[in-house]
């Protein structure tokens, strides 16, 4: 087989590529070698900067195929009945950076980039329904206590639970992250959940609200922390192979896509706030209804073009779904895409993975690495409104007026609202041996912290539910009680090798 001429990145071939331009077989170089620069030089720019959050992930490419009809609510061509739309998918995982071990206890990420007919729709949600906190002014403050100490440069459980124990919105999203949940085997055996309130936006223009679900057809599977441990000492890419090596032989994980729907009217009705990303809608208020079936069936050609490229943004939305009041949701509108101008470059949009794959029009000019010009359908129209047929607005596309009220003013998000009924709601589905897990997961990762901050955060389990409370206590309890017996036996040992 004839191979190819090894060439320049201009295109000339390449004589050598095994010895430098040398004065003499000794050396020193010479600045001509300018293929050695090159290298060098390329060498110099191989990484771009790692997602502040959700660095370590894992993606595929699949379709979404709409097998039910909820075209009465959205006339989004993407979920019209029998529409298949082809789609990338990347998992994650939150507070690791890029290297970190796969098998960790964290949200998975589950953001899904869907290359609709009528543009690009990106749903970026976790494997949870919930979050958190539920004012994005709190988001940088959160992130700061999953990453690490200025000093020490570790992880500080005391400032988790020092922020945790201060913001009882939380304690929904702690309870499934310390759960069975929180620590899957991979990524095949998860939910997803566009978590946040959006809208669905009607042919006859009428709005309302949705949640968007994706539920596993694999089952869940998920490692205890003793298992994890053993599975990180032997590897730290479980996921990545578990995802990888399944495409590979024709496993092809699939989801079904559920939607939950609210009316716009019933927003006010209950007794938690549909826009709070703390709450879920309970799924007897209303039913979730079965709209398609979610495959992941290619594997990337390369990891770095599209998977590290990947810019997944909530700010794409197509006509037909739609925002709402959410205000994490509508920070989000804002930080991607922001975050991708700066980690991937001004037209990280054009990038293969990340294009649209309908036609695109728009009068953004120039910049950085421009190789597609002016895409407003012609030469001379490069401002708008013009009169050479550039291209137009079109009101068809106009979504309904959102509905909103009220004062300007900084609101408290702890007024009036229940932190605690839906964890319970959640505590409940639990067994007994869940509940265990759930105690002991909760004690290791709290074990060390500061008394007043435990003591903070176990009366936020306790009024969940006494027995929640109780058994963390418990546990901790415990591990105080082995770790005093551990230590003693460590003394003991110690005192007979000295003597
Ligand atoms: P339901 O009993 O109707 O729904 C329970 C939901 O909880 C199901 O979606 C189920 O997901 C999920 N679930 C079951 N076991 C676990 C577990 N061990 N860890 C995490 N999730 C689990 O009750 P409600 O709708 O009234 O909700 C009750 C509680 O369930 C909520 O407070 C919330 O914490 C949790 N939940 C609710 C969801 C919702 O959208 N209503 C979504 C996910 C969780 P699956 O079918 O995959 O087993
Ligand atoms: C990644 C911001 C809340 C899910 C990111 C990134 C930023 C960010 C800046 C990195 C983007 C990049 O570099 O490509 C925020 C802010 C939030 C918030 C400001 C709240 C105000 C959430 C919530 C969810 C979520 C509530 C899920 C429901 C994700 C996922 C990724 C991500 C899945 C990784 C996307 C990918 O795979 O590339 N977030 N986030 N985030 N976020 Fe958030």
């Amino acid at each position: 087989m004839t191979r190819p001429t090894l060439t320049t990145s201009a295109g000339a071939p390449i004589s050598d590529n095994q010895n430098s331009v040398t004065a003499g077989p000794r050396g020193p170089l010479l600045i001509q070698d300018y293929q050695l620069l090159e290298k060098l030089a390329h060498q110099n720019r191989e990484r771009i900067p790692e997602r502040t959050v959700h660095a370590k992930g894992w993606g595929a490419y699949g379709t979404l195929k709409i097998t039910g009809d909820i075209s009465k609510y959205t006339k989004a061509k993407v979920l019209q009945p029998g529409t298949e739309t082809p789609l990338l998918l990347r998992f994650s995982t939150v507070a690791g950076e890029l290297g970190a071990a796969d098998a960790e206890r964290d949200v998975r990420g589950f953001a899904i980039k869907f290359y609709t007919s009528e543009g690009n729709w990106d749903l970026v949600g976790n494997n949870t329904p919930v979050f958190f906190i539920r004012d994005p002014y709190k988001f940088p403050d959160f992130i700061h206590t999953q990453k690490r100490h200025p000093k020490t440069n570790l992880r500080s459980t005391t400032a988790m639970w020092d922020f945790w124990s201060l913001s009882p919105e939380s304690l929904h999203q702690v309870t499934t992250l310390f759960s069975d949940r929180g620590l899957p085997t991979d990524v095949r055996h998860i939910n997803g959940y566009g978590s946040h309130t959006f809208s669905l936006i009607s042919a006859d223009n009428k709005r309302y609200w949705v949640k968007f679900h994706f539920k596993t057809q694999q089952g869940h599977k998920h490692w205890t922390n003793e298992e994890a441990v053993e599975v990180v000492g032997k590897s730290r890419e479980t996921t990545q192979a578990d995802l990888f090596e399944a495409i590979e032989r024709g496993e092809f994980p699939k989801w079904t896509m559920q939607v939950q729907i609210m009316p716009e009217e019933d927003a006010d009705k209950h007794w938690y706030n549909p826009f709070d990303l703390t709450k879920v809608w309970p799924h007897g208020d209303y039913p979730p209804i079965d709209v398609g079936v979610l495959e992941l069936n290619r594997n990337p050609e390369n990891y770095f073009a599209e998977v590290e490229q990947a810019a997944f943004a909530p700010k794409n939305v197509v006509p037909g779904i739609g925002f709402s009041p959410d205000k994490m949701l509508q920070a989000r509108i804002f930080s991607y895409a922001d975050a991708h101008r700066y980690r991937i470059g001004t037209h990280y949009e054009h990038l293969p993975v990340n294009a649209p794959k309908c036609p695109v029009h728009h009068y953004h000019k120039d910049g950085a690495m421009n190789f597609f010009g002016q895409q407003t359908g012609n030469v001379d129209a490069y401002y708008e409104p013009n009169s050479f047929n550039g291209a137009v607005q079109d009101e068809r596309f106009a979504e309904p007026p959102l509905k909103i009220s009220g004062d300007a003013d900084r609101y408290s998000h702890r007024d009036g609202n229940d932190d605690y009924r839906q964890p319970r709601a959640l505590f409940e589905l639990f067994d007994a041996g869940q509940r265990q897990r759930l105690f002991n997961n909760l004690a290791e990762a709290m074990f060390g912290i500061p008394d007043f901050i435990a003591e903070r955060q176990l009366a936020h389990f306790t009024l969940v539910h006494p027995e929640y409370g109780a058994g963390v206590r418990a546990a901790l309890d415990k591990m105080t009680a082995d770790k005093a017996v551990e230590t003693a036996q460590q003394q003991s040992l110690a005192g007979q090798a000295a003597e």
